[in-house]
């Protein structure tokens, strides 16, 4: 059987053409060890292939239109590295109407590209294997005197892999669901936990216990867990902070569930009630996350959400004394980006920063149903900020929703971790 995903990018490739779409390489992670595999994620949403050292080939207008190369079985190997597939379990249980053991990929190479017009290949991301195709189309050219036909144009997939992506199935969108639970459930069981006097990596390893104990595969992303001004790092994940009475505690971390990312944001207070100042700030990004939720309806572009979010911060920060001057002004010459210097979101599927394109030309992209966007705001007050208000020195928040697009308006998939300070509040009382 052919997954939908597989004979739907069939029906959009030529039909005169082969696709070859390589496994992930594994990563050395020092000397002879690895890191844990994680399949390339195009090759994942075509073939649901997860081992290493694969290669799939596609090819809608021949006999056999979907063939798997393979690890093959091999006892002695399986003893170090778990259970293989093979060549018949890629054809019985992964649905290859042929597959052979990857060490015939070369010798098959000539075959696999004759007769084809167009070849689909993403250039550039394994050396190896683009040394290996283009000096085989390169001999075929030479051969010109034969009946043997290179291809004459090469397409990345990824122009129709990339954006089939970008819209969810019904199945895709129950895998992310569970995904978004699993992770907002965790938020909630470290906003009960967190008490002054913890370290950032207790809460870390809190929250990715309960990811794997819900049968995620981990984290989706490296978690962030950032106290006090370490929340102020964007990218902070050195999570080995000691949890400060009084400061707050941003927390960044999504679950991986079959492939699919979820992606969560949440900033508490570590002794479970917020001061006046950070409520300040709180208040305004969770009213500016809020307005932008609403907006992820079909139609509203990336840009639009983008703008909005900017205008409402900047319109807060001068109120607040963070900004001086009239909001237009300060937005036209970009001093909110002292404050607020990343985007509001981005889409969200198997890859947590998800692929597809942002821009049509110079034309933002607007949004449609099944696309999954994360709403994420934020305002980062670095302590050695000059000019402003003391008590928001050294204050980060950040809060972010992971949330489809539908014909009837945003549905909000992490819904089951509260956002709302008073809410948060409640639940953290001891
Ligand atoms: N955690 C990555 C992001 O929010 O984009
Ligand atoms: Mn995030
Ligand atoms: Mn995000």
């Amino acid at each position: 059987m052919i997954r939908s995903q597989l004979a739907e990018f069939m029906k959009r490739m030529d039909q005169r053409s082969v696709a070859i779409i390589p496994a992930a390489r594994e990563a050395t992670r020092s000397n002879d060890t690895q890191y844990r595999y994680r399949q390339d994620s195009d090759f994942l949403y075509l073939t649901g292939f997860e081992e290493p050292e694969s290669i799939a080939i596609i090819a809608p207008g021949r006999e056999q239109k979907y063939t798997l190369f393979v690890r093959p079985r091999d006892p002695e190997r399986e003893v170090w590295d778990g259970k293989r597939a093979g060549v018949e379990g890629a054809k019985n249980e992964f649905g290859a109407e042929e597959a052979f053991p990857i060490a015939e990929f070369d010798e098959k190479l000539h075959e696999i590209l004759d007769g084809a017009n167009v070849l689909y290949y993403r250039l550039g991301v394994n050396p190896d294997l683009d040394g290996k195709v283009i000096r085989e189309i390169a001999r075929m050219r030479a051969l010109n005197r034969k009946p043997i036909h290179p291809p004459r144009t090469i397409i990345d997939p990824a122009t129709i892999v990339h954006e089939m992506r970008v819209l969810k199935s019904a199945e895709e969108i129950e895998l992310m669901q569970r995904a978004a639970d699993i992770a907002a459930e965790a938020h909630v069981e470290a906003m009960k936990a967190v008490r002054p006097g913890m370290n950032e990596f207790e809460v870390e390893a809190m929250i990715e216990h309960y990811f794997r104990r819900q049968g995620a595969s981990g984290p989706s992303y490296t978690s962030i867990v950032g106290a006090g001004a370490n929340a102020t790092v964007l990218h902070y994940i050195s999570n080995n902070g000691e949890l400060r009475d009084g400061e707050l505690l941003l927390i960044d971390a999504g679950a991986e569930y079959k492939g699919y990312a979820s992606d969560i944001t949440r900033t508490f207070p570590i002794n479970g009630r917020y001061t006046k100042a950070q409520r300040e700030i709180y208040d305004l990004v969770l009213e500016t996350q809020m307005a932008c939720v609403e907006m992820v309806r079909p139609g509203t572009t990336h840009d639009e959400l983008k703008t909005h979010s900017i205008e409402m911060l900047t319109e807060g920060m001068v109120s607040l004394g963070l900004l001086k001057g009239d909001p237009k002004e300060l937005i036209k010459d970009k001093k909110h980006e002292q404050f607020y210097m990343h985007g509001l979101g981005h889409m969200l599927g198997i890859d947590v920063h998800d692929v597809g394109l942002y821009y049509f030309d110079k034309e933002s992209r607007a949004l449609e149903p099944g696309v999954v966007m994360t709403v994420e705001p934020g305002l980062y007050i670095s302590p050695a900020t000059k000019d402003i208000p003391e008590q928001y020195l050294g204050i980060g928040v950040r809060i972010e929703d992971d949330v489809l697009c539908t014909t009837n308006g945003p549905r909000v998939l992490t819904s089951k971790v509260p956002k709302n300070a008073d809410e948060i509040e409640a639940l953290m009382v001891k």
